[in-house]
């Protein structure tokens, strides 16, 4: 050996000694604080799995969540009984701070259609006990009953309707985005600047931190397994594609926000996704199947949605490039996927999990049509491509779950909104939010001035909750569940109205 490659090698020796140390996992951490503060969760089951999700943040509210960058090991472990005296499943996986400590466990292994508990444990902290189930087998029409939410603006309310939803019977709840919101914490201040809003991965993880540590949102993720996709506020306010809502940021810059948003999004989701190169293109679109009962498809109308033509507001159309055939809302690939899938399926049910309504509301009185550009009303050649299909490979056993505009919808979908009364083809539920817009209202006087120019529209209602559905055979019902104020705690749960779907038969009727 020369003595100058020997050097050489005494050099990389010394950084041998330096750079191990980052990775070397804590297996035997000790917390001065429980680093289990954001609760558990489960989602995405499949027959024989479920992804079970914690991340370790012993002040949450931190930069670094108390956890030091510590690379630290948590055992994890599954059980048929609470008390955990028939354990199924077990491991140990390591919680690493370029993942913001979560941890994402796809547990193998489980019997189709049952109920399990699980729990983490790293050091001397155990986690609370979450509960989850399998998917039924392939082929079983096993009835189901799941829970839809979304939009829950932190500052706007509490999370009641959360209280209420984790008591609920639910095999399943269905998160239909706007999780966290980017504005400003601060109340009341005029947002004009995209400076005021949360930008980078530390500010996003903070975010989803102060979220989870709600205790009804705790419960309601602990009580069983979900599938969630994302909306807009989870980034940005009304972006598409990759293009951000003041339309100040250049592409790089927008994509790196998509990046963080996205990363973050996924650290604190209990989700089953393909590795991708880059998180600004992390593809969340998905299926889980309810046996051969039910089929959602789990879409994303933001990442590859066209701009909204003529700005994002309501706009009085025809304008601009509204009705150029070559927009999109979910962008070519999804569309594909999902037309060719509704035509593979052998489900019994598709449902749809998005984000922005698909019925047509005319919010203007007289000859003038006014929509919004943010929703599939501002994309018609897409809803009509799109409705169409369902028309001929799934007509009336399809139903549209969406969030997004914190208010209840019942649209009756047809192919054509310009002809009035034309026949349904699918259900659209509009499920409100469980705290965006505050207290709210039963009714809106707009809404009852345009009624008769929405003859689709069976049901509209401004307070906060959720949805509660039950699918048996060939009969779908969604229940609105709301509650009459978020200003303080303990509001009462009151079904304001309920809806029947019959496979097969055109239309929705209220029970
Ligand atoms: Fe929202």
């Amino acid at each position: 050996m020369q003595r100058r490659d020997f050097l050489e090698l005494t050099r990389y020796a010394a950084l041998a000694v330096v750079i191990p140390n980052n990775w070397r996992v804590r297996h035997r951490p000790s917390f001065a604080d429980d680093p289990f503060t954001l609760g558990v969760a489960s989602g995405d089951p499949t027959p024989n799995g479920v992804m079970l999700w914690t991340r370790l943040a012993p002040r949450p509210l931190e930069p670094g969540y108390g956890m030091a960058g510590a690379r630290t090991a948590v055992d994890w472990e599954v059980a048929e009984d609470e008390g955990f005296g028939r354990i199924v499943q077990r491991g140990r996986a390591t919680a690493a701070p370029e993942l913001g400590h979560s941890l994402h466990i796809d547990v193998p292994g489980l019997t189709p259609d049952r109920w399990y508990f699980y729990r983490f444990a790293s050091g001397d902290a155990v986690s609370p006990v979450g509960r989850t189930r399998t998917s039924p087998a392939e082929g079983t029409t096993r009835p189901l009953a799941f829970g839809v939410a979304g939009c829950q603006h932190y500052e706007q309310g509490l999370f009641t309707a959360f209280q209420h939803l984790s008591r609920e019977p639910h095999d399943l709840v269905i998160h239909t985005g706007d999780y966290i919101y980017e504005y400003s914490a601060i109340e009341g201040r005029v947002r004009r600047h995209a400076t005021d809003e949360i930008q980078q991965l530390e500010d996003y993880r903070i975010r989803y931190a102060q979220y989870k540590s709600d205790p009804h949102l705790q419960a309601a993720h602990a009580a069983c397994p979900w599938v969630l996709t994302w909306d807009d506020h989870e980034v940005d306010n009304n972006y598409a594609g990759d293009i951000g809502e003041n339309g100040m940021e250049s592409v790089e810059q927008m994509r790196a926000r998509r990046a963080m948003g996205y990363q973050a999004w996924w650290e604190n989701q209990p989700v089953r996704l393909p590795r991708v190169q880059s998180w600004a293109d992390l593809q969340i679109t998905r299926t889980v199947n309810w046996g051969a009962l039910a089929r959602f498809w789990v879409l994303d109308t933001r990442q590859y949605r066209s701009d909204q033509a003529c700005g994002d507001g309501n706009r009085v159309v025809p304008c601009g490039e509204w009705s150029d055939p070559a927009r999109t809302l979910l962008g070519a690939a999804q569309e594909r996927w999902l037309v060719d899938g509704l035509g593979a399926s052998r489900s019994g049910w598709q449902v749809l999990a998005q984000q922005v309504m698909m019925g047509r509301y005319d919010s203007a009185v007289g000859p003038d049509t006014q929509v919004s550009m943010d929703q599939w009303s501002g994309y018609p050649v897409a809803r009509d491509r799109l409705l169409k299909a369902i028309a001929e490979r799934a007509a009336n056993r399809t139903v549209v779950l969406t969030g997004d505009i914190h208010s209840s919808w019942v649209n009756e979908l047809q192919v054509g909104f310009d002809t009035p009364g034309g026949p349904p083809v699918a259900a659209e539920f509009v499920g409100t939010s469980i705290a965006s817009g505050g207290d709210g209202a039963d009714e809106s006087a707009n809404v009852e001035r345009v009624r008769a120019e929405n003859p689709h529209l069976k049901w509209q209602n401004n307070r906060r909750g959720y949805l509660s559905c039950r699918v048996e055979g060939d009969r779908w019902e969604t229940d609105y569940r709301t509650v009459p104020f978020v200003s303080r705690p303990d509001a009462p749960v009151v079904t304001a109205s309920r809806w029947r779907v019959e496979r097969g038969r055109p239309g929705i009727t209220r029970i």
